[in-house]
């Protein structure tokens, strides 16, 4: 027996209620989150996306009919309740904005009824996710996730805001276009008047904003909608959102300084963090030797420490095996770890083999100056001695050591530092550390490929003294790339473009594309650059990711109102599905039966 809306408007919502307003008349709307009976009264909690309110009903006020109205009541009705305000009769409760007044309710209406939810709209609810998920429309009713959402809209607003006063412009730009390579899988759309013809959803706006930047638009911003084809992790979806900008007849530090003062502004304002400006900046190879990583969290150190020089003669083969393979030996020193069980050191090795590790070497040194160790056995004492030496290992440390080409190295160590963090509770996490990751690599080579794929992406420019190694040793230039890392997490990245013909088909050349096959794809770019074109530079970041970061939330799927899960799929809608055969035949597409794989 729904009711309508007739004659009736929300005042207030819920805890916009407060106690100025005790004596006044209030319509409040919402779900019954709780229904309390005591014999002659009945509380109802309401709540709305604002939080809390609390509802008294007594038959004197509200009548004989009303009363039983009101009995009827259960969790997740949709009411609204006309009343008074009063100062709470019962104890106040500190926990609710709302918790010093309740309202006195003389009218209710019952607008939706509801059945008994498949879980408890809670905060912190504890249901499984496939659950949650299913029935995400009830799962947006928490009220964490209400916060998330919110706050998410007030980063957006800011961000808009900001960039605004600071001349940039917002500009769409298509969903349905050509390819641009991040790196990931591409979504194809089929094309209905183009039979065997495919638009590609992008993976980021970038040719589209380099080409606003050949148009003069000079400062460009979207909150982009992008799409990758790629394998799915607590900070990945493949539909996230972008705040994209670029920028015209800037250099890195306008770049940086721009954006800054944006990330300073969105966590004071919204998170009341302070971001002292101007941010660390730090070179990939620095990142990389230092703490394993290009997005190196800095909240805690255990940093990697290059043993190299000191196990090069050695007696021990696993070491110097690898440095002869041109790799090197690495180590972390974990403080005051030296009796960890063998049980978790084991634990260890295996998570150190699973992320690609030949094995994991490891030395305690005993509180009497001993040792116990995978490897003590092969070495002197002396060479032992110079090892703790560089280590700056004490009694009671526990030193781990990796031996393998040197970017495994770091891959292994890298991981292991977090991992040990993690799970000796090491890491501050009232801390905002933000970082600049400069100068990485352009290229990286792709075994698969058999290649060298672009680091960031085709577009990027080389750095000025590295310019001439494009030809003879491309693996070695470095680029004019930057990320914007927050605890360990790339937020976004960016960098100076090419924006001459020249560098830009050098580079193309470099990637494995013959001039052909470049104008084929990229031709519309190419050209463009012929006719004047501003140096420019841009940078991205993933808006997901910042806002998961400003909550603290465990994955991005908790700040995205209808997320997918691991194998890409909507367990709402059950997205992706099977379409009819018609609307196939207008496509031109036929299915051939796949195989089911047991992969
Ligand atoms: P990049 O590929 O580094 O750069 O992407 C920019 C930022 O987007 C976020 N991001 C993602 N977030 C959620 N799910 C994903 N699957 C995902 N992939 C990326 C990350 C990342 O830092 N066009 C360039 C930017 C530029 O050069 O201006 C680009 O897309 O936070
Ligand atoms: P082995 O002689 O292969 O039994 O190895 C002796 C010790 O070295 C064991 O603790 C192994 O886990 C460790 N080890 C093996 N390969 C490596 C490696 N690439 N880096 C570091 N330690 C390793």
């Amino acid at each position: 027996m729904a009711e309508s809306m007739k004659g009736l408007k929300r005042s207030h919502r819920c805890t916009e209620v407060s106690n100025k307003n005790i004596g006044e008349e209030v319509t409040v709307m919402g779900w019954v989150q709780k229904r309390r009976n005591l014999g002659s009264l009945i509380f109802i909690d309401l709540r709305d996306r604002s939080g809390i309110l609390q509802l008294l009903f007594n038959e004197d006020e509200i009548g004989a009919e009303g009363y039983k109205k009101a009995g009827l009541l259960r969790s997740e009705f949709v009411i609204a309740a006309t009343g008074i305000v009063n100062k709470r009769g019962g104890e106040v409760n500190e926990s609710l904005k709302t918790g010093d007044i309740e309202v006195v309710v003389k009218s209710l209406r019952i607008l939706s009824e509801s059945e008994t939810p498949p879980f408890p709209i809670e905060e912190n609810s504890q249901t499984k996710d496939e659950l949650r998920l299913k029935y995400r429309y009830l799962d947006l009713r928490r009220p964490d996730l209400q916060r998330n959402l919110i706050l998410r809209s007030q980063t957006t607003t800011l961000i808009r805001q900001f960039l605004t006063e600071e001349g940039f412009l917002e500009i769409e730009t298509p969903m349905l276009g050509k390819s641009t390579p991040e790196g990931a899988r591409t979504y194809l759309v089929p094309s209905r008047v183009h039979p065997g013809n495919f638009y590609a959803l992008p993976q980021s706006p970038q040719l589209y904003k380099q080409l606003l930047m050949c148009s003069g638009y000079d400062r460009y911003f979207q909150i982009a909608r992008c799409f990758r084809d790629e394998d799915l992790r607590a900070d990945r979806q493949p539909e996230f959102t972008q705040v994209d900008m670029e920028l015209s007849f800037v250099d890195i530090d306008d770049v940086i300084d721009v954006n800054e003062r944006l990330l300073a502004r969105i966590f004071k304002e919204l998170v009341g963090v302070d971001v002292p400006l101007p941010i660390q900046r730090m070179t990939w190879q620095e990142a990389m030797d230092r703490f394993g990583s290009d997005k190196p969290d800095t909240r805690f150190g255990m940093e990697l420490v290059d043993v190299t020089e000191v196990v090069k003669g050695c007696g021990f083969g696993v070491f110097t095996g690898a440095i002869e393979a041109g790799g090197s030996v690495r180590g972390l020193n974990v403080k005051g770890q030296a009796a960890m069980p063998r049980k978790k050191i084991d634990a260890l090795v295996e998570f150190a083999k699973g992320i690609g590790a030949k094995g994991l070497a490891y030395l305690c040194i005993n509180d009497d100056g001993t040792y116990k160790s995978s490897f003590a056995k092969f070495m002197t004492d002396d060479e032992l001695k110079a090892l703790v030496e560089k280590m700056q290992g004490q009694p009671g440390d526990l030193l781990l050591f990796a031996a393998d080409k040197t970017l495994m190295v770091y891959t292994v160590l890298g991981g292991l530092r977090i991992e040990i963090a993690n799970k000796l509770d090491l890491i501050d996490k009232s801390k905002f550390n933000f970082l600049w990751v400069t100068e990485f690599p352009l290229l990286e080579y792709s075994e698969e490929e058999g290649r060298y794929v672009a680091m960031h992406h085709p577009f990027t420019m080389p750095m000025d003294e590295d310019l001439e190694l494009l030809d003879s040793n491309p693996g070695a230039v470095r680029a004019k790339a930057y990320d914007i890392v927050l605890n360990g997490t790339e937020l976004g990245g960016g960098s100076i473009r090419i924006h001459q013909n020249d560098v830009q088909e050098k580079m193309f050349e470099v990637l494995g594309f013959t001039k052909e096959d470049a104008y084929e794809r990229f031709g519309f770019l190419l050209n463009a650059f012929k006719y004047g074109v501003p140096p420019h530079a841009g940078l991205a970041y993933g808006l997901d990711r910042l806002v998961m970061l400003m909550v603290q939330a465990e994955s991005i799927r908790d700040v995205i109102a209808f997320p997918k899960v691991k194998d890409a799929s909507c367990l709402m809608t059950d997205a992706p599905n099977v379409v009819e055969q018609t609307q196939l035949d207008e496509l031109g597409i036929r299915i051939e039966k796949m195989e089911e794989t047991n992969e």
